[in-house]
């Protein structure tokens, strides 16, 4: 058993600076303000410039928690970057911010769970110190979706957009910080979510590129089906592990994909409203920064005070779910 356990230290987050609105869209693509808004909950996302790469936000986000936590670059273990849009095949993306955040004594990986990559990462980290192997484990969720998204295909091109965030985590003791997780994949889902082309199975080809194919591909029913069948589950097996009800919950951070998927699975699980942190409007789904990005905006805002559980709930291709059970403070 465990002596001790994560906690989180800081939080930080990056977002690109262009915005770009439905209006921006309606001119992209056939589609309106009116039907993003009824279909997504979404009005804006955030999109990166050509020269920028999601390790660039990445960083962005490392350096503000870093600069909040106390915590000198050196004395970082290890680094996790979870992203679906890395800079590059190889190296990992982690490396290249482990380098530019000056964590000389870090090592680092990359890690790919879809848009849940965060909460694994999370349990990952928070599992290296639990074991006491590491003191200070730095986790980042990061994507440039935009770089991979087809901007002919208007029922996939209106829900994404790019961002970052990080926590710092650190030892506590047993009973406050990640008190459980469940990690859940049922890889006979894939292909609902997926690029198909591009990786070893199918390497790029002419034909292939012209078809779209090395680009976001979604059946958006399904995904929503699963999604909203599968996130009251994973919730509830996470809430249960760590001896607590429901209602104990003081709030919860869904992957934010879309708010009428929130609503429902949020109705099914039965928490009320308040509880429920949404900043899908304004971002959009910005796959593996959603969790962090509004977790460090809470934070800053001062929603979260000592004691309180807050839940961490992902869910995405793979098809992947998995929710984080935190004791803040
Ligand atoms: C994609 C999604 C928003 C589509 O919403 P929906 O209510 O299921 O809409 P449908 O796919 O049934 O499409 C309804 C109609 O709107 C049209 N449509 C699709 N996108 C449109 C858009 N951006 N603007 C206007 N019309 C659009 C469709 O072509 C369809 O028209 P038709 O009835 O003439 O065929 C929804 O399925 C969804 O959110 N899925 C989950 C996606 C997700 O979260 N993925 C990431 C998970 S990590």
């Amino acid at each position: 058993m465990a002596v001790r356990s994560a906690r989180i230290i800081a939080t930080g987050s990056a977002v690109p600076d262009k915005v770009l609105s439905n209006a921006d869209l309606q001119r992209i693509v056939d589609t309106t303000d009116q039907w993003i808004v009824e279909h997504t909950g979404i009005h804006e996302r955030r999109i990166c410039t050509d020269g920028e790469a999601t390790s660039d936000l990445a960083v962005r986000a490392a350096q503000q928690t870093l600069a909040r936590s106390g915590v000198s670059p050196e004395d970082i273990d290890l680094v996790i970057l979870a992203t679906v849009t890395p800079d590059y095949a190889f190296p990992a993306s982690a490396c290249l911010v482990q380098d530019r955040i000056g964590a000389t004594n870090a090592g680092g990986f990359d890690l790919e769970a879809g848009c849940t990559g965060f909460v694994y990462a999370l349990c990952v980290g928070a599992a290296f110190i639990s074991a006491e192997m590491y003191n200070h484990v730095m986790i980042i969720g990061a994507d440039t979706l935009s770089k991979v998204t087809d901007w002919t295909d208007r029922a996939t091109c209106v829900l994404f957009g790019d961002a970052a965030g990080a926590v710092l985590l650190g030892p506590c003791e047993r009973g406050s910080g990640v008190l459980s997780y469940v990690l859940e994949s049922v890889g006979a889902l894939g292909h609902i979510l997926d690029i198909p082309v591009g990786g070893g199975r199918c390497p790029l080809t002419p034909e292939n590129i012209g078809e779209g194919k090395h680009l976001i591909q979604m059946d958006g029913h399904e995904v929503f089906k699963q999604a909203v069948r599968r996130i009251p589950q994973v919730s509830q097996k996470a809430i249960r592990k760590a001896g607590l009800k429901r209602e104990d919950i003081s709030y919860l951070i869904l992957h934010q994909a879309n708010q009428r998927i929130t609503e429902s699975a949020m109705k099914r699980f039965g928490l009320s409203k308040e509880k429920v942190l949404s900043n899908v409007d304004r971002y959009g789904n910005t796959s593996n920064g959603t969790i962090p990005l509004l977790l460090d905006q809470a934070n800053q805002e001062g929603k979260f005070k000592p004691g309180d559980i807050v839940t961490l709930v992902g869910f995405g291709s793979g098809f992947t779910d998995g929710a984080v059970v935190i004791r803040w403070g």
